[in-house]
Order: structure tokens, then C-alpha cells, then sequence
């Protein structure tokens, strides 16, 4: 086991108290890793033991699917329309790992009335508080309202971008936004596709020069991930866990709070506040 292994074993055995962790993984450009980053993150966490959900909240276009390899014969559309239970969309990667997809492409789900939309957050809130210590929000790209209510009612969002401008310029909009119309001033980032932690960290300080200017956003930096040139071929394959990766992964997982912080309003409360405007 390598130290930040062994750091994030520790850490997950200490923050194990008191309900269940919300991460949430954001971009303002779509590509730059985190559906990958997403995984990656369910299996490093449940390795340690804990219960871990995957919620592909791109009710659009979903792929987490995808990249494990499972193609779940009922989703959130079967859910809807009574064709399913909730356990029946749930996905078991492994013991300590599950999933429940929203399905590839169904655009009809993201125009729900809101009513349906709200009975679906309550399922989804019984089943997270019910069974799992940590959730994981994949998030669709760009700035909607339902991503920056995701993103804001978390602890500390992680917004993830690669070195290219588009994608840099898109994440320091996605920041500006979140702190501005949610009041979200913690912020993680993580720079993929890299040549090398100093490739990462510029970007990062080019984020911070903004943000510190224009922003009332704190950013913290959580590390970056390595480009690897096989990867596609990897996700072709349907495992996306490459060795590298992982082990940047849990660079990042080293540095995380991985505890439950007393937070004012719940992550549900807040999630629904916002996306109902209450
Ligand atoms: N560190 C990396 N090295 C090489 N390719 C990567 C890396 N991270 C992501 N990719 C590639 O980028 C593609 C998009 O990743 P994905 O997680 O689907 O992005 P998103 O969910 O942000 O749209 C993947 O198919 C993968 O091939
Ligand atoms: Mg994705």
C-alpha cells in the first residue's frame, strides 16, 4: 500500500461518524475527465471499507455505465414511468460500490414536472442516508441551475478542468457563478490531463489570480492527474482504473476532509432550497 493509501485508510476510519459525506464533481467544459474522475473516486473510497454511491446526475447523457461496463436493464425512465422500483435502477459494482444511472440520452426525465422531481430527491435521499457513507455526484457540463444546486450543497465542490484554455476559462466561470448566485466560497480544484504536478499547479495559480481578484471564492488546490496516453484504450476495454491514475487519485483522497462537517442546512435541504427556490 502506498502512504496516501495508507493516509486515506486512516482518514476514512476517523471521519466515519455522522452520516453520509456529499462529494460533487463539476466542470464548466464537458470531456475533462469527470465521469472518470467520478469512478475512480467510488472505487479508491470503497477499497477502505466504506459504502460508497455513484449518482450520475447528467439526467441528459449519462456514461458512468459506460466505463464500467454495465448496462443496467432499467434506469430512472423505468423508475418514472412505475416500470421499477428504486432497488430495481440500482447498479452493484461491487459490495461496497453501487450506482443508479439516469440512462443514456433520455431527455424527456430532465423536463419532469417538478413534483415528480421532488419525490424523485427523496428516494434518492432515503436510499443515500439509508445505506451509504459516501455519495458521489457526477455532474453534466456547463452552468445549469440544477448543477450549481448540486455543487452547492456540498461542503466543498471539486471542480475539475484540464491545462486547455477553453477548459480553464469555463472553470473560473463555473466558480463565478456557483459563488455568486448559491454564496459557495470553498472550492477544490484538480487540474487532469497533465504532463506533471508543476503543469497542474500553474493552472491552478492562473484560476487563483482570478478568483482572489474578481471572486470572493476560496480555491484550494487538491493535485492534478497525469494524462495517460492508453487510457481510451483502457475505457474501450471497460476498466477504467489505470494504475496511475489510481495512485493520483489518491494523492487527491489524501488531501480531502473526509469527515461530515455540521453543516447548517443538509445537503438535501439545501439541493432542494435551491432547485425550488425555498
Ligand atoms: N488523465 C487522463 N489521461 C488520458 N485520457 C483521459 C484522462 N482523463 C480523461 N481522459 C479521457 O477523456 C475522456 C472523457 O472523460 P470523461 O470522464 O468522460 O469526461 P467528462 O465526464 O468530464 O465528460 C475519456 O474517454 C478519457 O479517454
Ligand atoms: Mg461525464
Amino acid at each position: 500500500m502506498s502512504l496516501d493509501q495508507q493516509v486515506v485508510h486512516l482518514k476514512h476510519r476517523e471521519g466515519s461518524e455522522g452520516g453520509t459525506r456529499y462529494i460533487a464533481v463539476a466542470s464548466g467544459k464537458g470531456g475533462v475527465g469527470k465521469t472518470l474522475l467520478s469512478v475512480n473516486l467510488g472505487k479508491c473510497i470503497s477499497d477502505t471499507g466504506k459504502k460508497v454511491l455513484i449518482v450520475d446526475a447528467d439526467l441528459g447523457l449519462s456514461n458512468v455505465h459506460l466505463m464500467l461496463g454495465i448496462t443496467p436493464r432499467r434506469n430512472l425512465t423505468h423508475f418514472f414511468f412505475g416500470e421499477a422500483t428504486f432497488e430495481d435502477i440500482l447498479v452493484r459494482v461491487s459490495e461496497n460500490l453501487h450506482f443508479i444511472s439516469s440512462g443514456s440520452g433520455i431527455l424527456e426525465l430532465a423536463k419532469l414536472p417538478k413534483d415528480q422531481v421532488l419525490s424523485l430527491i427523496r428516494r434518492l435521499q432515503e436510499l443515500a442516508e439509508g445505506g451509504y457513507e459516501v455519495v458521489i455526484f457526477d455532474t453534466p457540463p456547463g452552468i445549469h441551475e440544477d448543477t450549481i444546486a448540486v455543487v452547492s450543497a456540498v461542503d466543498r465542490p471539486i471542480i475539475l478542468t484540464t491545462p486547455e484554455p477553453t477548459a480553464v476559462a469555463d472553470a473560473y466561470a463555473l466558480i463565478k457563478v456557483v459563488n455568486r448566485e448559491a454564496g459557495t466560497e470553498s472550492f477544490s480544484l484538480v487540474v487532469n490531463k497533465v504532463e506533471g504536478e508543476v503543469e497542474g499547479r500553474k493552472v491552478y495559480e492562473s484560476i487563483r489570480l482570478l478568483t482572489d481578484r474578481f471572486t470572493r471564492a476560496k480555491v484550494e488546490f487538491l493535485g492534478s492527474i497525469r494524462y495517460r496516453k492508453n487510457l481510451i484504450r483502457r475505457i474501450i476495454d471497460q476498466d477504467p482504473y489505470d494504475r496511475v491514475f489510481t495512485s493520483d487519485v489518491y494523492n487527491i483522497l489524501s488531501k480531502m476532509d473526509l469527515g461530515v462537517s455540521p453543516k447548517r442546512r443538509s445537503f438535501w435541504d439545501t439541493l432542494i432550497g435551491r432547485l425550488f427556490g425555498r
